[in-house]
């Protein structure tokens, strides 16, 4: 069996239930562009909601860290990975959660004892040494010398800087065939982390305070490419069975064995694989020149540099060829990978196609110019001229130039986008004052539909109706809300109803800034109030509704239209899902 499903199956047996991987484009966190750990889409559970799963959860979630793009090409670096969590919400605590993850790790995977060994936080002025998880780890027969005490730097964990957070404990293998040390040295890199058990009893938050959390939570993590890489004993995680498959096919695809070509097929493996889970993901990330869009581009283009290096006939459908195999691999473990196949491949090519008009010419250019250089660097505009007319993304003039020993001004280069883009938001404001782009005033309008939406919900269905995410494109906007059953057909025209009334009504929606914790007093809504400045805006709409939010708006309601859902269905435990138009 494989990792995932024994990890779920065994956690399971101890009262955990599966949540499925949330999307790895957070839905509700406009403050990260990926999910970079298991525990991120749980923040609002961490932090005291109910989880309609209970306090007992376990799942494998979809990973993206972007810190890693730069390293990957080495044995163990990427920027996709499947991170394996458990979670207690204010149910068990240290004992249960280290005993079970011993429990796993030495009869599960039949780790022996001795290879494994483990930090615990040494504590500081205000959270005391913790002496129970060291009993705990001391109880199950990890001696002393193999447990080491070290600071808030390696054992307190927090996503970013401000959140849940907590001292954590966390569990090393002995990745090598040498004798195992009788001390456990954490510096030793023979020793490599392979599980997080991070207890979350405090938040803190933006201003640097820290609070302690309603209930005390465990967060684990467990990353699935390197236990695998440890399980199968190999020191390259892309010979394990998650990876040997895309090396194989890209190894016959170029007809170069993988001993001969290591980094560029691994750059290859992995920026195709996050290509795919970006693309294949529901909130329909297409590339671009902006966050996650932008994202998709450079991944999608190394990879395609990397493959014209090993020789790979960029116009053949290598890229398709390798998608396929990495896609066969996860559909059962994603089902949108499953139903998205066609629109990834589609992606996929486009921007291929895209860049492949310009590589060659840019890649003669790139000679052309570091044959021209007066010092041994790149100068801004030359690295700008690369992007504006070859569409090679800042990174890659960095790394054609650092092959060839030579720097880049990339903080010139830096100033130069940003210019660029103020000249192209400025024609764009422009074009949309002239009435020339009708993007912006449709999705306009889907906003200031969603706060009538989620306020009719709320007199509908209930006052615990609350706005879970949101996604609008000019041809539709889509809502989730939390709601413990299917809407019926009744609840469904009655909302529809009361929002075409209060279109019909013409409501004017008025903008205001003012204090946070003001808006908050007056029953604004909102989803995650710690996410806001100090000073917010909020809208009201009539006397119907008052929601923080960033806007845009329109300024009557009567600019709408006519409001019609189109469909209602489930989009996880507890949250129900909206589409609708404006027609
Ligand atoms: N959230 C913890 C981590 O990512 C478990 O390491």
């Amino acid at each position: 069996m494989n990792l995932k499903d024994l990890y779920i199956d065994f956690f399971k047996s101890k009262g955990h239930k599966q949540i499925p991987s949330a999307p790895v484009v957070p839905e509700n966190d406009p403050t990260v562009l990926f999910n970079t750990a298991g525990m991120q889409p749980l923040i609002p559970y961490l932090t005291g909601q109910p989880h309609p799963y209970g306090t007992r959860l376990v799942d494998y979630q979809k990973c993206i860290r972007l810190t890693d793009l730069d390293t990957v090409g080495d044995s163990s670096h990427h920027t996709f990975f499947e991170m394996l969590g458990n979670w207690s919400l204010g149910d068990y605590f240290k004992e249960e959660s280290i005993t079970w993850s011993f429990e796993f790790l030495t009869t599960i995977l039949n780790i022996p004892v001795e290879k494994l060994a483990v930090t615990v936080f040494e504590g500081n002025e205000e959270i005391p040494r913790d002496e129970i998880s060291a009993d705990v780890w001391k109880k199950l027969g990890i001696s002393t010398s193999k447990i080491a005490y070290l600071g808030v730097e390696d054992n307190f964990w927090i996503a970013g800087e401000s959140g849940p957070c907590g001292g954590d404990t966390e569990i090393f293998y002995f990745r090598s065939n040498d004798p195992v040390p009788d001390f456990f040295d954490p510096k030793d890199s023979r020793w490599v982390e392979i599980w997080n058990n991070v207890f979350m009893q405090y938040y803190k938050n933006p201003d640097g305070t820290v609070v302690e959390l309603p209930k005390k939570n465990v967060d684990t993590g467990m990353g699935v490419e390197r236990v695998v890489a440890i399980l199968e004993g190999v020191d390259d995680n892309y010979q394990t069975s998650i990876w040997k498959d895309t090396i194989h096919k890209i190894e016959e695809i170029s007809g170069i064995a993988y001993e001969n070509a290591k980094t560029s097929m691994r750059i290859i493996a992995d920026h195709i694989r996050t290509a795919v889970f970006i693309a294949a993901d529901e909130a329909g990330i297409r590339p671009s020149n902006t966050d996650q869009g932008y994202i998709l581009r450079r991944l999608i283009r190394r990879a395609i540099r990397h493959a014209k290096k090993l020789n790979i006939d960029i116009s053949s459908n290598f890229e398709e060829q390798i998608a396929i195999t990495i896609m066969n691999q996860y559909a059962s473990y994603y089902h949108e990978i499953a139903k998205n196949k066609e629109i990834v491949l589609a992606v996929l090519k486009e921007e291929k196609n895209k860049f492949n008009r310009t590589l060659e010419k840019g890649l003669k250019e790139f000679e052309k110019e570091i044959n021209h250089l007066n010092e041994n660097q790149i100068p801004a505009e030359v690295a700008f001229h690369l992007y504006d007319t070859y569409g090679f993304p800042i990174e890659l003039t960095v790394e054609l130039a650092n092959e060839k020993g030579i720097e880049v001004d990339v903080e010139g280069f830096q100033v130069k986008f940003k210019e660029h883009q103020e000249k192209s938001r400025a024609g764009s404001v422009q074009k949309f004052k002239g009435g020339l782009s009708g993007d912006g005033e449709m999705e306009t309008k889907y906003h200031t539909a969603t706060h009538l939406l989620n306020a009719a919900l709320k007199v509908v269905v209930g006052p615990d109706v609350h706005q879970k995410g949101s996604n609008i494109t000019p041809e539709r906007m889509r809502f989730d809300f939390s709601c413990d059953h299917k809407l019926t057909d009744a609840e469904k025209e009655q909302t529809e109803t009361l929002v075409n009334r209060w279109i019909e009504e013409g409501l004017d929606v008025l903008v205001q800034e003012t204090p946070k914790t003001e808006a908050i007093a007056s029953g604004a809504e909102c989803m995650f109030i710690e996410k806001y400045p100090d000073i917010v805006t909020v809208y009201t709409i009539g006397e119907v509704s008052k929601e923080l939010c960033g806007g845009p708006h329109v300024k009557n309601t009567s600019e709408l239209g006519h409001f019609r859902i189109q469909k209602e269905e489930a989009s996880s435990a507890g949250v129900r899902r909206i589409k609708a138009v404006l027609e």
